[in-house]
């Protein structure tokens, strides 16, 4: 019925998310208010881990991206669940260091990390660091050389693939700020580089071809490129890809209308390329690592906003605004992602009306959907913004002053909140 397992209805006709009641946890916790569902959360990231149980006979990690949403709480939770990290910060390795993550576990990603970032993921034994251009590589080299050690890398490479996705987050082609190129012969230079460097230990190859990726082909079409890399690299460099990390990007059901492959499908496709691939080009089986984060948060999640003025402008359209807006949730301002909208107090009522979401920010581009079929929504009701439980915290500002949301999760009916929703004083707390 509705586009995440997360959700549901209750005899009162109220939304409900992990089985709490979406109207009272609004009246509880206030709004804006992020909740995700954590069984939700947890039995996605099973299903990954048991994908590459399955079909790659456990030969594999999967790395949690924590950009899609990172606060101590998930990190605790993907570490429950068996799961590696992704960071691509100061900030995300903090979060997750100061979770107790186990700091081996953490791929360090990022196309311009700073010398202090890079000194701070060897002080403390980062898994890996995916190393994004030659200056990093040569930069990471001295400063693995200074403090003695010697760093599992991996390199960022660009396979030119192109996945069907919003422009806006495709990183696979060649014009791209990440990784080395293949195409130029930029990927093979840098392997050759990071060989040659001391106290670098280049463990595999990495790519992410691009975000909220629906085919699977996408993804078989990376790995078979990327094995050529590999090839290439073993034949002219005598090197032998021992990891092949193929990023994220798995699309989620944002829409009725959307549909995806059970990810299992995705890891079966990808695992019977990677054999075939190997096989027939002479390779070790590598250990793969792929990287969700979409998918693992994001149908997980619902915003939950009050709803305010409502603007019918005659011929034209109906403003409805609520509490909250581009400030906790930029997608729609930023990629016109399009979200399904309900009434938590109505959930099964018909939509009658068609409604333009507008956020509280003084820009009118704060919007969080145009055209939204909702029944005749009413002052003070509370809006649920469905499957947001990744990349709207996570990319959440203070414009305007305005604090941000706290995120409560959901389990077995029972709410906790984990992270707290800012003050004014946590706003103005910086200020000299
Ligand atoms: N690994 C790497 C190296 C990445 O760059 C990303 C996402 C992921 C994994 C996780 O991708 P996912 O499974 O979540 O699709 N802000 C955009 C999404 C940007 C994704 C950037 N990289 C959005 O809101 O749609």
């Amino acid at each position: 019925m509705f586009v995440s397992d997360a959700l549901g209805v209750n005899e009162l006709d109220h939304l409900t998310i992990g089985g709490a009641d979406a109207v009272e946890l609004a009246g509880t916790y206030g709004t804006p208010l992020y909740v995700m569902d954590e069984d939700l959360i947890r039995k996605n990231a099973r299903a990954f881990r048991g994908s590459v149980e399955r079909h790659y006979g456990g030969k594999g990690h999967v790395a949690f991206a924590s950009k899609a949403f990172c606060c101590k709480e998930i990190c605790r939770i993907m570490q429950e669940e068996g799961l590696w990290l992704d960071v691509v910060s100061g900030g995300e390795l903090y979060t997750a260091l100061a979770a107790g993550f186990p700091a081996e576990h953490i791929f360090f990603h990022g196309n311009n990390k700073s010398v202090e970032e890079l000194a701070e993921a060897l002080d403390k034994n980062v898994g890996r660091i995916v190393v994004d251009h030659f200056f990093e590589m040569e930069l990471l080299s001295q400063l693995a050389q200074a403090a003695g050690k010697t760093v599992d890398i991996q390199m960022r490479i660009k396979p030119g693939v192109e996945a069907h996705t919003h422009k806006f987050i495709q990183t696979g082609q060649i014009d791209s700020k990440f990784g080395f190129a293949l195409e130029t012969g930029e990927a093979l230079e840098g392997i050759r580089t990071a060989l040659s460097l001391p106290n670098l230990r280049l463990r595999g190859l990495h790519c992410h071809i691009g975000s909220q990726i629906f085919e699977i082909t996408s993804f078989t079409v990376a790995a078979r490129v990327m094995l050529g890399l590999a090839a290439q690299a073993k034949s002219e460099l005598d090197w032998t890809m021992e990891e092949l990390n193929l990023g994220g990007g798995f699309g989620i059901k944002y829409l009725t209308e959307h549909s995806h492959a059970p990810y299992e499908d995705f890891m079966e496709a990808v695992s019977r390329t990677i054999g075939d691939t190997c096989r027939q080009m002479n390779l070790p089986l590598p250990c793969i690592i792929i990287e969700p984060g979409r998918s693992i948060v994001g149908s997980a999640g619902i915003t939950l906003y009050q709803i305010g003025a409502i603007k019918e402008i005659p011929g034209i359209r109906t403003y409805l605004s609520v509490d909250g807006g581009m400030a906790d949730n930029p997608r729609y301002a930023l990629y016109q992602s399009e979200y399904e909208m309900l009434l938590a107090g109505r959930a099964t009522a018909p939509k009658t009306g068609a409604y333009t979401v507008a956020g509280r920010c003084c820009e009118s581009g704060d919007l969080l959907g145009k055209e939204i079929p909702l029944p005749k929504p009413r002052v003070g009701e509370v809006l649920a913004v469905l499957a947001t439980g990744a990349y709207n915290y996570s990319m959440a500002s203070n414009y305007n002053r305005l604090p941000k949301p706290a995120v409560v999760m959901v389990r077995d009916g029972k709410a906790r909140v984990v992270v707290r929703r800012e003050t004014y004083e946590d706003v103005a707390s910086h200020d000299v």
